[in-house]
């Protein structure tokens, strides 16, 4: 079995930080979330793994590289324009051949894991299974209904009165069957070829179609709110060690992980907390559901339920929480500042600030 993931896409969602980096690269726990999806595919088992990229392959391929380092083998796949998701299913046709395979979306967090589905489509090898989990509103989601057996019997991309409250969550397992349903249906009104409605092309040819509904935890991290409260979920999973240095001026409550070459002195890490490689955090007050990724300075600083990205410096902010910070970004008192804020905001930024 291969694996193709799907990595294209432009994350108008996610600005300001889509405009600089591919929303799967944004760091859920201090590891992006395409490396969370990789992994999961690794551990069912999967090592040969296409990944579908638009223009920000350059910035991909310099984090994931080949592969090696995930213990798999990378093939990067071009598309010049986000299509749909059957329509990387077409790209991918000529590193598919004839195996089956897993398709994963590249910004879909699934924790507690596939392994499990995987196993059951290699055992029984419908042309297709889905992945469904229950959501409160099922309008913004392909929707499956099934029989009294857990059957499949009709697909619904995003529809105004779903009938049933089963979601697809962005992983599917496919044997080759697709490609001739890929290659038979019309793009939808919003002008993709929807991989919804290619499973049901193959559903109205007869062929059978399982789903398994997905018990954990599950995040499409499109939102900085739902990349926010996947980090909370996340961290909360942490190994705690303390690989870098904290002085003895310092407190470490709960499950905090300081990475090596990470520096704490004169202050209270309250977990789950990660601090990455090479930070500094100095009389400040980390925590609780906070990542610090690599090479970051605090200073006098107050931050929690938070991600800060690496290089990012915050200096003398006495109240931080439910923040994004970006890499490099600079936060913190200045010396002309006084009743005033000053700020130097990038396109499509949020700000909030305590009246
Ligand atoms: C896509 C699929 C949809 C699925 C969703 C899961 O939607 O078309 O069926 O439920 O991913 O995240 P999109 O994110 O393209 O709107």
């Amino acid at each position: 079995m291969k694996a193709l993931v799907l990595s294209g896409g432009s994350g108008t969602r996610l600005r300001p930080f889509s405009y600089s980096m591919p929303k799967q690269l944004i760091p859920i726990a201090n590891k992006p979330v395409l490396e969370h999806v990789l992994e999961d595919i690794r551990n069912s088992g999967v090592t040969d793994i296409g990944i579908i990229v638009g223009n920000w392959a350059p910035q991909i391929a310099e984090v994931i590289g080949d592969g090696t380092r995930l213990g798999v083998q990378v093939t990067y796949i071009p598309q010049d324009e986000p299509l749909g998701l059957a329509h990387c299913v077409t790209l991918a046709e000529p590193f598919l051949g004839d195996d089956d395979f897993v398709m994963y979306l590249g910004d879909n967090m699934l924790p507690e894991g596939t392994a499990d589905i995987a196993e059951e489509f290699r055992a029984s090898r419908p042309a297709a299974q889905i992945v469904v989990h229950k959501v409160a509103d099922p309008r913004a989601f392909g929707v499956a209904e099934l029989d009294t057996e857990g059957r499949v019997t009709r697909l619904v991309e995003k529809p105004q009165e779903p009938r049933s409250d089963l979601a697809l969550i962005g992983v599917y397992f496919f044997t080759p069957d697709i490609h001739r349903a890929v290659a038979s249906i019309e793009p939808s009104a919003r002008g993709e070829l929807e991989i919804t409605d290619a499973i049901q092309w193959l559903l109205d040819d007869g062929a059978e179609i399982k789903a398994s509904e997905y018990q954990g935890y599950w995040k499409d991290t499109g939102r900085a709110d739902d990349v926010l409260e996947c980090n909370r979920h996340l961290l909360g999973t942490l190994r705690p060690a303390v690989l870098g240095e904290a002085d003895e001026a310092s407190e470490l409550t709960g499950q905090v992980r300081i990475e090596a070459g990470a520096r704490v002195v004169r202050s209270r890490i309250e977990g789950p907390v990660v601090v990455g490689a090479g930070s500094v955090i100095e009389d400040s007050h980390i925590g609780p559901d906070t990542a610090i990724g690599q090479h970051c300075t605090l200073r006098d600083t107050r931050i929690r339920d938070s991600i800060v990205l690496d290089g990012a410096t915050i200096s003398e902010v006495p109240g931080i929480r439910g923040s994004i910070i970006g890499r490099n970004a600079t936060v913190g008192a200045g010396a002309d500042v006084d009743l005033y804020h000053r700020l130097v905001v990038g396109d499509h930024t949020r700000i909030e600030v305590a009246a």
